[in-house]
């Protein structure tokens, strides 16, 4: 998915890299999720959250990094995937948290739909839809039921953080390419696989590649060498509805929310994000942006 920066290298595995392994050092940045969430508390004058709910969270690295990131920090992450939860989150909360702080996450296996998350036990200052998850739901309605289950789910004085991405290019079937260092460098492929504008279906995909590392030749030209691994084509597949800001914004709004607001990061003057974000209002068309939307109940 449209990365706002190179990521920061973690800590490696003893195992061979996993696909979760190289998506997780490809696009997610749990440091900048949190800092992008105190900012929003902030500008929006709400008290700093205690408990933080991941929709969707998958290897639930959101959750770790909130349970971590403060001493009374508790997280919830929900995941329809089961297995996934079972396989690779189970190990992560295993292997990243101390066991006082396991007392402070609960992960569920379950839809985000399901009125079971309705439960005062489950109340959240803050509900996370990241990496553009809630784009698995194709149909207004379903939309709309997600939203009101979220907002009814929220504590009074929380907020719903979605992010969001959008641009001309969006609507261009594309693949981009990206070399990541961990794990011996690898390229991270962003495939914008089909688009269609009559339903607004959207299929994208990750792959990964292994095209091995550039080495200097004796003629002075760079080649880049053999590599054993295997490229991991369709490592994540979704199929998605290609969603616009505009249509989440009224959507939220008759899910009952009472005020939307689009945050967009703030840029230096060669153009680079600078990992503050701002309530924005409108903004230039451009190619390609990422932004979060924020909504209060
Ligand atoms: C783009 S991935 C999110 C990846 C995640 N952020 C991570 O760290 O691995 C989408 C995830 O949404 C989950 N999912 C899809 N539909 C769902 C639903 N209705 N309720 C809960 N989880 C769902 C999938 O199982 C998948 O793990």
């Amino acid at each position: 998915m449209p990365a706002r920066r190179q990521k920061k290298p973690t800590s490696t595995p003893k195992k061979a890299p996993s696909k979760h392994d190289y998506y997780e050092a490809s696009v997610q940045e749990p440091e900048a999720e949190i800092d992008f969430m105190h900012q929003a508390f902030k500008a929006l004058k709400r008290p700093r959250p205690v408990t933080v709910r991941e929709d969707f969270c998958g290897t639930a690295i959101n959750s770790i990094d909130w349970v971590k990131a403060g001493p009374k920090n508790r997280a919830i992450g929900v995941d329809l995937d089961a297995e996934l939860l079972r396989d690779v989150a189970a190990a992560r909360v295993k292997s990243r948290l101390t066991e006082a702080q396991r007392e402070r996450i609960n992960i569920i296996p379950g839809d985000v739909l399901s009125d079971a998350l309705l439960a005062p036990a489950l109340k959240a200052d803050a509900v996370l839809a990241l990496n553009f998850s809630y784009w698995t739901f194709k149909e207004r309605a379903v939309m709309v039921s997600y939203f009101k289950n979220v907002r009814r789910a929220l504590t009074a004085r929380g907020l719903f953080i979605l992010d969001f991405f959008g641009g001309s290019d969006v609507l261009v079937e594309l693949q981009e390419r990206r070399r990541v260092r961990k794990f011996g460098g690898f390229t991270y492929v962003w495939d914008q696989h089909r688009y269609d504008p009559v339903t607004g279906d959207y299929l994208c995909k990750i792959h990964f590649e292994f095209p091995g590392k550039r080495r200097r030749t004796a003629s002075g030209k760079t080649s880049r060498g053999a590599d054993v691994r295997p490229p991991m084509r369709s490592a994540f597949t979704y199929p998605w509805r290609l969603w616009t800001l505009p249509e989440l914004r009224d959507i939220l709004i008759d899910a009952g929310f009472t005020r939307v607001e689009v945050f967009t990061e703030k840029e230096n003057k060669r153009g680079v994000g600078t990992g503050f974000w701002k309530p924005t209002r409108s903004v230039p068309a451009d190619l390609s942006f990422v932004c979060y939307i924020v909504a209060e109940p």
